[in-house]
């Protein structure tokens, strides 16, 4: 199965943005993955709604909202209303995340939940045939350019399984530290969305990159 590629945002020049989702919009990338992040949830704060309303003004491809933030439900309806295809929310940041989930389904966005490196997927058992998504993060959440942690092709493997076995068609999602070198073998282990921030954004040719990407499997 071909890959869905989706560059971060976070790696891109915010002085630039417009010139950056430009690039994406001309490449084969399939998603815009945008991080938001609170400084409370995790140690950094990115950017929040303005920001995502601007890059929408310009971006031609649906864009897949993480939300590194505590009590995310509060912002759905704002996120929704910024134009968003996919809104992501932690698992660690919902007490009620079958609520949550469900909220984000009624306005119309498909649901996605994020696990920490530390969060077993063993606890999305009850969930997972709600979810669209599921994104496994393969660096602790805050930053770009970290290193990949490679326990995260064992979790791939335990919740394809765990996706199959309820028949359900949830994508999985990794996001962090992911270029050339670990594609194929997540693809292999059955991830099915590539998050890419720094491998595209801090290579020369970055809309080559994502082509290259998106042929690993091939
Ligand atoms: C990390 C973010 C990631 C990050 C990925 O907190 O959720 O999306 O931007 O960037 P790289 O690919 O540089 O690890
Ligand atoms: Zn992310």
């Amino acid at each position: 199965m071909t890959p869905i590629i989706a560059p971060s945002l976070l790696a891109a020049d915010f002085a630039n943005l417009q010139r950056d989702i430009e690039l994406i919009n001309r490449s084969d990338a399939d998603w815009f993955h945008l991080d938001i992040m609170d400084g409370q949830f995790v140690p950094n704060i990115s950017f929040g709604i303005p920001v995502c309303q601007a890059i929408a003004k310009h971006a031609r491809k649906p864009m897949d909202i993480h939300l590194m933030i505590e009590t995310p439900e509060l912002y759905l309806q704002a996120f929704h209303a910024c134009g968003a295809y996919s809104i992501s929310v932690h698992y660690e940041a919902c007490t009620h995340l079958h609520k949550v989930v469900n909220q984000i389904k009624d306005l119309g966005c498909k649901a996605g939940v994020a696990l920490n490196p530390h969060t077993p997927v063993h606890l999305l058992a009850d969930i997972i045939s709600d979810l669209d998504l599921v994104c496994l993060m393969s660096v602790n959440p805050g930053f770009g350019g970290q290193k990949f942690i490679s326990r995260t092709f064992q979790k791939v493997e335990q919740l394809k399984e765990m996706i199959q076995r309820a028949g359900s068609s949830t994508l999985i999602e990794i996001d962090g530290g992911v270029n050339s070198n670990n594609a194929l073998s997540l693809l292999n282990a059955g991830a099915d969305v590539l998050v890419v921030g720094s491998f595209v954004f801090k290579s020369e040719d970055p809309v080559n990159t994502i082509s290259d990407l998106k042929k690993v499997p091939a």
